[in-house]
């Protein structure tokens, strides 16, 4: 083979995020199938990946006879180079491939693009900064043969640890950990560390699953979404760094809680549910919700003032009327801003806008009147504290004037 050819860089894959089966037998085109495919996605790892391809060939060449393996650097066309430093290294490593993507970024979608092109049975991650012991990959291997579906390197497994995290790390991660055990239980509490970035998989168990990961957390769309039966956890310890610096930021809180939720509302139970009402906007919802929980704080504030013996002290039907007015008023705003932006940007008009607003007051005062009943019959029949009535009463108001809003007020009316 040329020393060109076999500096070659691989295709960038685009579309849908999914994993084909290894088909055998494919005639002349015939895929060479592999026994294990490790991704190492990279940016700006330019001053680790060296040392990192030499390790990992050095450990796999060891327990894996004729080169039944590849590495396959991912890298999004760091600044750095690294991709160029990768390629450089090809004619060394023969079992090295790279992938520069220049369409897409992102950590959690360059390592399913890895596994896209991959040819390997099992396949595998490890980040591109030395922080994974390349070693443990053997115990991983191990546990895949002995027939676990997910082998993870966990820091919270007897063997395992963090070098020197700072104390704000140590809480971040542990804080994420507990709000994805909140969020999707199922998911995050099959492991002791959802957040590892280190595992490997059987293709088996994901192969022809779209996956739609968002920021870091590969981890879970490979549970959540992947047919994994069997998970094997091996204690490792997270290493310093060093070369190059973290990319984790605040965006990568953020996105792991969005990733959190899209997940919660499209497997399991929940996602039954929104499939099977797949038309019902599961996502508006969250957004109208969130609207009104900001009008439940404007609600009980007005509430408050006007009505608590220790403020204004005026009665409570009219104080409850003002308070959901003003509610109403907020929550108008906010939705047309936010949660119905995308059809009342077509409405820019001001009488449109005025129209808008009034069919939302009217359809929100019915659901005051259904609010204020719902308050009343609860708090005279059920339960005698004005909070928790008026707070289920709320919730009732909340599903009726979503649906109805959506129905009638959010619309784009096309004018023919
Ligand atoms: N291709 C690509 N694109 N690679 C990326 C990107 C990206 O947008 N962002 C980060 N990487 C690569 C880095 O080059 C590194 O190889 C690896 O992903 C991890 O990135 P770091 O920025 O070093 O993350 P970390 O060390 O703070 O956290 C890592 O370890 C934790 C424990 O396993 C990540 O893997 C976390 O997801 C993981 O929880
Ligand atoms: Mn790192």
């Amino acid at each position: 083979m040329s020393v060109n050819q076999s500096r070659l860089l691989l295709p960038e894959p685009l579309g849908v995020l999914q994993i084909s089966e290894l088909t055998s037998g494919m005639g002349e085109k015939r895929k060479q199938q592999l026994y294990f495919s490790l991704v190492v996605p990279t940016y700006n790892e330019a001053a680790n990946i060296q040392k990192l391809i030499g390790i990992l060939s050095q450990t796999l060449d060891e327990v894996i006879p004729s080169g039944d393996y590849e590495l396959i650097v991912v890298d999004d066309d760091s600044p750095d180079g690294t991709w160029k430093v990768a390629q450089s290294l090809m004619t060394e490593y023969p079992q090295l491939r790279v992938m520069r993507r220049q369409h897409e970024r992102g950590l959690s979608s360059a390592v399913i693009r890895g596994w896209q092109v991959a040819k390997g049975e099992i396949l595998g991650v490890i980040d591109g900064d030395l922080q994974h012991p390349p070693h443990v990959l053997l115990q991983l291997l191990h546990a895949i043969e002995q027939g676990a579906d997910l082998a993870v390197a966990s820091r919270h497994v007897e063997g395992g640890g963090v070098s020197s995290w700072s104390l704000q790390r140590r809480f971040l991660s542990r804080g994420a950990q507990l709000l994805g055990l909140i969020i999707l239980p199922q998911v995050v509490g099959r492991v002791s560390d959802p957040m590892s970035g280190y595992f490997l998989v059987r293709r088996s168990a994901i192969a022809n699953v779209t996956l739609h990961p968002i920021g870091y957390k590969i981890l879970l769309e490979v549970m959540g979404r992947g047919r994994i039966k069997r998970i094997a956890e091996v204690g490792y310890v997270f290493c310093e760094r060093q070369g190059g610096e973290s990319k984790v930021t605040w965006k990568q809180y953020a996105d792991y809680i969005r990733h959190l939720l899209r997940l919660r509302f499209s497997t399991g139970r929940m996602g039954k549910f929104s499939q099977e009402h797949s038309s019902f906007p599961v996502g508006r919802f969250i957004r109208f919700s969130l609207v009104g929980l900001s009008g439940v704080f404007v609600d009980m504030a007005v509430l408050y003032l006007l009505s608590d013996p220790t403020t204004l002290g005026l009665p409570l039907t009219r104080s409850k009327i003002i308070a959901g007015e003003v509610a109403i008023f907020n929550n108008f705003l906010w939705n047309d801003a936010w949660t119905f932006a995308d059809v009342s940007l077509q409405q820019q008009q001001w009488h449109q806008r005025l129209k808008r607003f009034l069919k939302f007051n009217i359809i929100c005062l019915a659901g005051l009147m259904l609010n204020v009943l719902v308050l009343n019959l609860v708090f005279n029949f059920v339960i005698h504290n004005r909070y928790i009535a008026n707070l289920i009463a709320i919730a009732s108001a909340t599903i009726w004037n979503f649906w109805v809003n959506l129905k009638l007020s959010w619309r784009v009316t096309q004018v023919k």
